[in-house]
């Protein structure tokens, strides 16, 4: 008994000097300090013998017992620390190395257009207002001289906000998703205050979903109602803009257009950047632009009608108006090519991140 305790020792010793990793200790505290390993198997053997030899047996099996405690110790302490030294052999800090830069973000690029869009024309007066996205027909059509039923409000594929099929209506008629940021023109007279110099910036909705046309998108208005206000100053505030958005060299044309709520009506043009205006490039037609020109949106001199319905009298005050996408007016100047304008919306960074 006593030999094989002592023998059972010197094999745990052994073993423990052994020891390279963790895992390793743990396998052999099982193996030997476990509650079903060697040395309990060995204690139970102690059951067997009479009184005297138990006490003497057990005596050596306590001594044993601590010993290989002491020596399963130990080698932990050896264990654990080698496995830091390692690690810190291999972890080491360079503090000289540039750091690892954070990803930052920017603002979308219709946010970074309208910002820009809206700073032009803050430099010659115009103040930048908001009217509601979810307006009432009357806003939308009605006050601009398109009564009820009319069949020009058909241009305008209106998406209209309804309950189980029904339409819902409000104090001044259906309610609809704008489908133009002209809703803001007739809202902005009534506040009565005059001269009015506005430029407001939204988002429109029309029934639409192509490859060149999104159910959500933007417009800027202006709008700018004063006593004499003509069609000369429509051209220059267009022509500054031109100028200062898309370039010096660009050129500006208005020609006739019809809208129901300006008279007369125009659609703006400007001079293709491609072949200079002259709709003609080294061998052949210029095939982004019809004959040198690129629409860029609709304008006018506001109807009489409208201006009443904002509660102004026509013969004392006049004023214009233009209404223009800005995606459009964007992809315009940069030249981003992209085969569906979806794409501006579609949230993928490796898109987003080129702007
Ligand atoms: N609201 C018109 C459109 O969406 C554009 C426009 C605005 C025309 C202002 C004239 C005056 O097409």
């Amino acid at each position: 008994m006593q030999d094989a305790l002592i023998q059972l020792q010197t094999e745990a010793l052994a073993v423990f000097l052994k020891v390279k990793t963790l895992d390793e200790l743990e396998a052999a505290r099982v193996e030997y300090l476990g509650r079903k390993g060697r040395l309990a198997e060995a204690m139970k053997d102690l059951a067997a013998l009479d009184a005297d030899a138990k006490r003497e047996a057990g005596k050596i099996a306590n001594d044993v017992k601590r010993t290989i405690e002491a020596s399963f110790q130990a080698t932990e302490a050896r264990v654990v620390a080698g496995a830091a030294a390692e690690r810190k052999a291999q972890e080491w800090l360079d503090v000289s190395l540039p750091g690892i830069a954070p990803a930052v973000g920017h603002l979308h690029l219709t946010t970074q257009a309208i910002d820009e869009i809206s700073g032009i024309f803050a430099h010659i007066g115009f103040v930048r207002s908001r009217h509601p996205e979810v307006d009432w027909d009357y806003y939308a059509f009605e006050s601009l001289n398109m009564p009820k039923e009319h069949p020009a409000r058909d241009e305008w594929e209106t998406f209209f906000i309804g309950d189980e099929g029904e339409v819902a209506t409000g104090e001044k008629g259906k309610i609809v998703l704008t489908p133009h940021t002209s809703n803001g023109q007739v809202r902005e007279i009534e506040k009565g205050e005059l001269p009015i110099r506005m430029i407001n910036i939204g988002k429109c909705y029309r029934r639409q979903a192509s490859a060149r046309h999104l159910p959500m998108f933007h417009q800027f208005e202006g709008l700018m109602v004063d006593k004499n206000v003509t069609v000369t100053e429509l051209k220059g505030v267009f022509d500054y803009f031109v100028k200062r958005y898309f370039g010096p060299d660009r050129a500006t044309r208005l020609r006739p257009y019809h809208f129901r709520f300006t008279e007369p009506s125009f659609e703006l043009d400007i001079s293709c950047a491609v072949c200079e205006g002259t709709g003609k490039i080294e061998n052949g037609k210029c095939k982004l632009c019809k004959g040198g020109w690129l629409e860029l949106g609709g304008a006018g001199m506001v109807h009489p009608n409208v201006l009443k319905a904002g509660g102004l009298n026509p013969d004392e005050y006049t004023g214009f108006a233009f209404g223009w996408g800005v995606e459009r007016t964007m992809m315009m100047r940069s030249g981003i090519n992209i085969d569906d304008i979806r794409t501006l919306y579609k949230n993928d960074l490796r898109f987003l991140t080129q702007f």
